[in-house]
Formats: C-alpha cells, structure tokens, sequence
C-alpha cells in the first residue's frame, strides 16, 4: 500500500499564545509519499526541495516514525519514504512539524489507524524535540488537527480546538534567512515580569473571546505581544516597518511566525489580505533578500 500526505505549513504562537497557540494554512504544504513494506526499517528514499539529513538519528521523519513503531510493537513492517519539501527548514512556518506530521499521520492511515490523535501529536512532538530542542506541541497540533489549536498543559498533554472564523485569512512573507528554533529560544529571558504576564494572557483570553465572538476588533487588539516579539524582532530585517504599513492598510494584526524569520498578518477577507500580501511585497523588494510570500485561508 502507498499513499500521498498533503502537510501544512502551521504558525505557531499566533502573537500572543507562546509555545500554546498554532494555526495551520492552506499553503505552502510539503508532500510525503509513504510505502508500507514487510522489510523491516524506515527508508527515505529521496528527498526534494531542501538539503535534510537521511541519517536515522538526525531525521525528524525517521525520528517520529520510530516513536510511533516503538509503540506499535510487531516486527517484519517497513517504510519507504519520498518527501517532497515545499517549506524551507529554518522559515518559521513549521518544516519540521509538517514532516513530523505528515509522516505519523500516513503510517497511522497504513496501519489501520491504531492511534488517536493526542499519540500522533507526541510521536511528533518527538521530531520536534530533535529541530528546536525543545519538543513543542505548538505546530504539530494544528498540523495533525487542522484550524486553530490550544495547548491547555503539556503534562498531562490537553489540547483544545479552537473555531476559527471563515473570513480570516492570513499573508505570510518568508525572508530568505535561516533562524533555527533551538537559537531564537536561546535568547530569550526565563523570567518574566507581573505586568507583563498580565498584559499577555489579558490579550489571550480576548484573542479567543474574539475568535468565538467573531468579533474583528477584539482579534485585532490582542495581537499583541509584550514579552517575546521585543526580543525576537530584531532578528528579522525591516520587521517594524512590516507591522505598521500592514496595519495602517487594514490588516488586523500579526507578527512573527513561530520563532521566524516568517512573519505573518491576519486580515478579514480574502481581498483585504491580498492588499496586506501586497504591502509586505513592496517593502521586502526594497531590500536585497530574497522571500517568499503566500496568502491563505485557515486549513
Ligand atoms: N513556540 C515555538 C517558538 C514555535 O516560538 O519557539 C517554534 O516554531
């Protein structure tokens, strides 16, 4: 048996829900063709579209699927494996948890579906342990689950599907620049002040209150983040500019994607994105650096 896995691209922290909010978009998205055998071990067989290791211990496909077959348990089964990337490693808009993703989600389909979906997301989450150093749930979630996704508490793991309202639509820009995961967590302060976490999950709880209201306003006021964009935002060229020419045009907000380089807006409607998309565009061909830019509904 062989099949095709479509895996998203997902945007993790969404503002103002660090390492507990993630979203997952329409495109960019990887493909992963999976073939179940009855020769033991996980092959990958050619890899498209980035440089990425095929070496076992340094795979976060081989890493996920071997969490997964350690739980399975019975012998003589084996992966062949193609994967197609389409989302740069190191962009910020989840490579790793799209190949950590894609490939528990497809074995699990080939072996008749022994798992739920909370053991794919920690087989993943594995993977993800290997790309950041830290095994963060928040682009696996959305990548196994789909929408928007809420990590109430990693121990025990709880997650929560969020609605998320049809009119958002969101423009992602993709600076050529690699920021690894494991470095923009380096940086970052342990402590946190008082005032700075109340102003944090203040914006939290409103940003979902707005997604279940519906209500843009709210949404767009609690995109806001006080405690890692400050420090993160420097890594990015031009990342101020971005925010307020995007906002100034009608976008509801945004910022870093996951720990970046990507940065993404969130904006009501298919058309006012395309305006934001725009807008990044115009700001990023002044620079010499090359980019990507997407805009795409909520998967
Ligand atoms: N929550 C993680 C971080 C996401 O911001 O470090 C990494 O994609």
């Amino acid at each position: 048996k062989i099949i095709k896995v479509i895996a998203p691209a997902t945007i993790a922290n969404i503002v103002c829900g660090f390492d507990v909010l993630g979203l997952a978009v329409n495109i960019p998205n990887d493909e992963i063709i999976i073939k179940i055998t009855n020769i033991p071990g996980i092959k990958i067989k050619k890899i498209f579209g980035a440089k990425l290791s095929k070496n076992k211990k340094k795979n976060v496909i081989s890493i996920a699927l071997q969490a997964l077959l350690n739980k399975y348990k019975k012998a003589n089964i084996g992966f062949d494996i193609e994967i197609y990337k389409k989302i740069k490693p190191g962009s910020g808009i989840g490579s790793s948890a799209a190949s950590a993703a894609g490939i528990v989600v497809g074995a699990n389909y080939l072996l008749g579906n022994p798992f739920n979906k909370i053991e794919l997301i920690k087989f993943a989450m594995e993977g993800e342990r290997l790309a950041g150093g830290v095994p963060h749930a928040d682009n696996v979630a959305p990548a196994i689950i789909g929408g928007i996704t809420l990590i109430r508490s990693y121990k025990p793991l709880d997650i929560i599907s969020l609605r998320s309202p049809d009119n958002i639509w969101i423009s992602i820009l993709h600076p050529e620049i690699e920021i690894k995961t494991s470095d923009a967590r380096k940086i970052l302060k342990h402590k946190i002040l008082m005032n700075e976490a109340i102003k944090q999950w203040g914006n939290l709880g409103a940003l979902i209150a707005g997604l279940y209201k519906e209500d843009y306003s709210i949404i767009s006021r609690s995109l806001e983040d006080v405690i890692i964009e400050p420090i993160r935002a420097i890594l990015i060229p031009a990342f101020n500019e971005l925010k307020i020419n995007c906002k100034s045009i009608g976008a509801l907000g945004g910022g870093i994607s996951g720990s970046g380089p990507s940065v993404f807006m969130l904006s009501n409607g298919k058309k006012k994105a395309e305006l934001v998309t725009n807008v990044m565009k115009k700001i990023y061909s002044k620079l010499e650096l090359k980019y990507k830019i997407y805009t795409s509904s909520i998967n």
